[in-house]
Formats: C-alpha cells, sequence, structure tokens
C-alpha cells in the first residue's frame, strides 16, 4: 500500500480512541486451541545477566492480544540495556524487533492499524504504543514520533503480565497496542521491519531538504544494519551513487552487494584526511548528501568534511546518548550551506511505507533477507549479546526453534 493512501490522523486516532475508550463489555475471545498454561521469557535481571524464567500466561481480556513468538531481532539498543540499563527498567523482557503468529485474540480486537481483519493464525508485528496525550499525538499526528507518550514492548519494566517484551516464547499486545498484519513477508524480512522503519524515516527526512534525487551522489557512513538497510532503501528509490564507509570489510562486501558504488574501510588510510582526499576526488568535490550511521562522535564531527558546498546531511546515529561530537560552524556549515536534519524513530506511517520497500526490494533481487546473518535460540541469548557487541555479522536475531 502506499503511504498516501494512509490518512495518518485516522490511523491515531483510532489509537488514541483505543486508550481513552472505558472498557468493554466483556465478550468471548478467540484461540487456535494450543496455548500451554505457561511459558519461558528470557528476563534481563541484572546488567549482562538474561535469565530464562517461566510465567503463568495470564488470561488476555478482549483488548488484548497473544502472539506466539516467533523471532526477534537484537538492536544495539538492546546491548545498551544489556550492558548499563539507560532506561533504568531491569528487570525486564527485552526484544522490540520481534514477530510472531496470534493465537489468542480478544474480542473487540477486529483489525490491525490499516483496517486489515485481524484473525488468530495471523503474522504480526507492532511499532509503538502511545500511551498518552501530548501536543505532538494531539496536533502534529504525523509528528507522533516525537511525543513523550509512547511505550514500546522490549523496554518496560517487568510487571504481572510478564510477557511484555520479544525475547520470549509468548508476548501479550495489550490494549491500544499498534499492530500490523504481515502474513505475506518472510520471517526474516519481518524481523527487520523495525530498524527498516527507522531508515525509511531518515530518508523520509533527507527528502524534506529537496537534495534527494536520482542522481545524487549520497554517502552511507556506518554500515551496521542501519546504514546498510539504508542503503537498500536508497537502491529501491532508484539511487545508485552510493559511497560507503565503515571499518569492517564484510559489511562494506554487503554494501557492494546491496549496490554501493564505491566502499571505504577507514581504516585502510593513514589518516581521515587521506581517505578524505580520495572521496572528493572521487566525487568531484564531496558527497551531495550523507547519512551519519554510526554512533560513533568523532564520525559525527567529521562527516561534513567529506559533504561539497550546498550539500546536505541527516544525522541517525544517536538513539543513546554517546556524548558530544564538535563541529567547526564556519568551516563545515555556513560556508558549505549544508542543509541538516536529524532522524528519530518512526511513525506509523514509516511502518506502511517500509512495507512497501521490502516488497519493492524483493521485487529488484536487493539481498535484504541476507541480513540476518545470526540466529539464537531463547537460552542463548548471552552469547546473542556477545557476538552483536563484537560486531560480528550483521543483524543477530533470536529465533524460538
Ligand atoms: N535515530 C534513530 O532513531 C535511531 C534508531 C535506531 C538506531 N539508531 C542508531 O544508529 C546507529 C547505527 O545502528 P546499527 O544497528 O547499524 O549499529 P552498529 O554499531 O551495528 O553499526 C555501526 C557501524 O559504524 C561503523 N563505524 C564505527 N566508526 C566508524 C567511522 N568512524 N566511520 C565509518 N563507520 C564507522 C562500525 O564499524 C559499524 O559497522 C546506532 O548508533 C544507533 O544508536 C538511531
Ligand atoms: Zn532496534
Amino acid at each position: 500500500m502506499d503511504v498516501n493512501q494512509v490518512d495518518i490522523q485516522q490511523i491515531v486516532t483510532k489509537v488514541m480512541m483505543a486508550i481513552n475508550e472505558d472498557g468493554q463489555m466483556a465478550s468471548a475471545s478467540a484461540s487456535c486451541g494450543t496455548v500451554p498454561g505457561s511459558a519461558k521469557v528470557a528476563l534481563l535481571t541484572g546488567l549482562e545477566k538474561l535469565e530464562v524464567k517461566s510465567y503463568d500466561i495470564p488470561e488476555i481480556t478482549d483488548d488484548e492480544v497473544l502472539v506466539k513468538v516467533e523471532g526477534c531481532g537484537v538492536c544495539g539498543t538492546d546491548v545498551h540495556e544489556y550492558k548499563n540499563d539507560p532506561f533504568n527498567v531491569i528487570p525486564l523482557v527485552l526484544g522490540h524487533e520481534g514477530s510472531g503468529t496470534v493465537v489468542k485474540i480478544g474480542a473487540n480486537v477486529k483489525e490491525d492499524m490499516l483496517g486489515q481483519e485481524l484473525n488468530v493464525g495471523d503474522k504480526v508485528v507492532t511499532s509503538v504504543t502511545l500511551t498518552g496525550e501530548d501536543e505532538f499525538t494531539r496536533f502534529k499526528p504525523n509528528k507522533t514520533n516525537l511525543s513523550n507518550e509512547m511505550a514500546i514492548y522490549g523496554l518496560m519494566t517487568d510487571d504481572n503480565y510478564h510477557f511484555n517484551g520479544w525475547f520470549g516464547e509468548y508476548i501479550i499486545l495489550r490494549k491500544g497496542s499498534s499492530i500490523f498484519r504481515v502474513n505475506d513477508l518472510s520471517l526474516k524480512e519481518r524481523l527487520l521491519v523495525e530498524p527498516a522503519a527507522v531508515t525509511v524515516h531518515a530518508v523520509e527526512r533527507a527528502k524534506t531538504t529537496g537534495l534527494l534525487k536520482f542522481d545524487t551522489k549520497v554517502l552511507v557512513q556506518g554500515c551496521g544494519p542501519i546504514g546498510l538497510i539504508l542503503m537498500t532503501v536508497l537502491r529501491t528509490m532508484g539511487i545508485e551513487n552510493i559511497y560507503a564507509i565503515d571499518g569492517d570489510n564484510k559489511r562494506l562486501a554487503m554494501a557492494k552487494k546491496i549496490g554501493a558504488t564505491e566502499t571505504f574501510n577507514f581504516k585502510d588510510y593513514s589518516s581521515f584526511d587521506a581517505m578524505k582526499d580520495t572521496l572528493i576526488d572521487m566525487t568531484g568535490g564531496g558527497v551531495d548528501f550523507a547519512f551519519q550511521c554510526t554512533g560513533v562522535p568523532s564520525a559525527a564531527s567529521s562527516i561534513y568534511k567529506l559533504i561539497r558546498r550546498g550539500g546536505g546531511l541527516c544525522e541517525v546515529g544517536f538513539f543513546v546518548d554517546n556524548g558530544d561530537a564538535t563541529i567547526n560552524p564556519h568551516h563545515d556549515l555556513c560556508s558549505k550551506e549544508i542543509t541538516l536534519v536529524g532522524s528519530w524513530v518512526y511513525t506509523f506511517a514509516d511502518y506502511v511505507t517500509t512495507f512497501d520497500f521490502i516488497r519493492r526490494a524483493k521485487g529488484i533481487g536487493l539481498p535484504f533477507e541476507e541480513l540476518v546473518t545470526h540466529e539464537f535460540g531463547l537460552d542463548e541469548l548471552n552469547e546473542a549479546m556477545a557476538v552483536n557487541m563484537r560486531l560480528e555479522g550483521i543483524k543477530v536475531a533470536f529465533v524460538n526453534r
């Protein structure tokens, strides 16, 4: 479905109504009949300590949905939470990039966010849950990503539900959840939906500068899952002049496979300036537009030097506070007249664009599913975290076997 067909206002209103409604009359819920009495989750009980626990699965209400988890991507944010608890939510069940099958559905839950019928057996993903009203949910529905009134499964402190994150055998989706039916996507595609929505949003932000065109020379700095998916999005838009920088040859090889014109391993150069001179020569003065996808402050500082005068930059790389980055406002910003945008997560509409993007990527044969390089079971999640921290592979995933 094209994003233009979706009325964002309608979507947000629907979620807000669901949150604000008084309790509905109880009525029968549908289930597939094979739900066990108890199930396991991986609970983060302390720093770097994921423990598999078993809990009774509570009876769902008429506004809730019970999902049997098939898998969930492991994200850099999970690793941050695992190592440092920056969100102060321990104990919790992590995992926000998940997907699974509806096994029980409350009588009041009839359709997904797009108005598609929702039934037992459907494959689903979720986006954020709006938990209340503020200026963004009330007056700026296409800026709900900036609202503080949101919760996300996989970053909620443990409570009586227990099944609050996708690192488990089941998850309970509460009233007001944003559920999307995605039966036509493969499991790997579904596990990549959430990070893909981050990159779709970044590209939407970049488009507002008016600088992203067919022949734009685009730099993607940082070839982790975010940078590589972003490159895939650019390819589906017909952007062919893509320059990729990373320090890891496996990731750069994947960038090439996705279609990067040139790749640069910054470790192969004696200095940043040596790499810069090569890129400036190659692009005839610098790239037209750059996406900063590293999370490394020094990279956020130096990227300006690679952009031509009159060019643009989208800063995506900092979901967490990794410290300050300095620039020279005269050389880097004013004299070049750089158009700079920041990008913060996604809106519900970005999810719709993301589903469309994934179908297009498949349609033109891009290696999207290949970005999922590692799979771990529920009792192997400590190892999954370690693999992620060592930047082995690309997208590490938890998969229920
Ligand atoms: N803006 C948002 O809403 C949002 C959402 C999700 C993630 N993020 C951020 O996006 C960033 C990337 O996410 P990811 O999952 O791909 O992380 P990642 O750590 O897997 O990838 C980062 C990549 O940057 C490379 N890198 C490091 N220093 C570099 C340098 N100087 N030049 C070029 N490349 C360099 C690393 O080798 C790595 O491959 C993270 O820092 C995360 O916080 C932002
Ligand atoms: Zn994530």
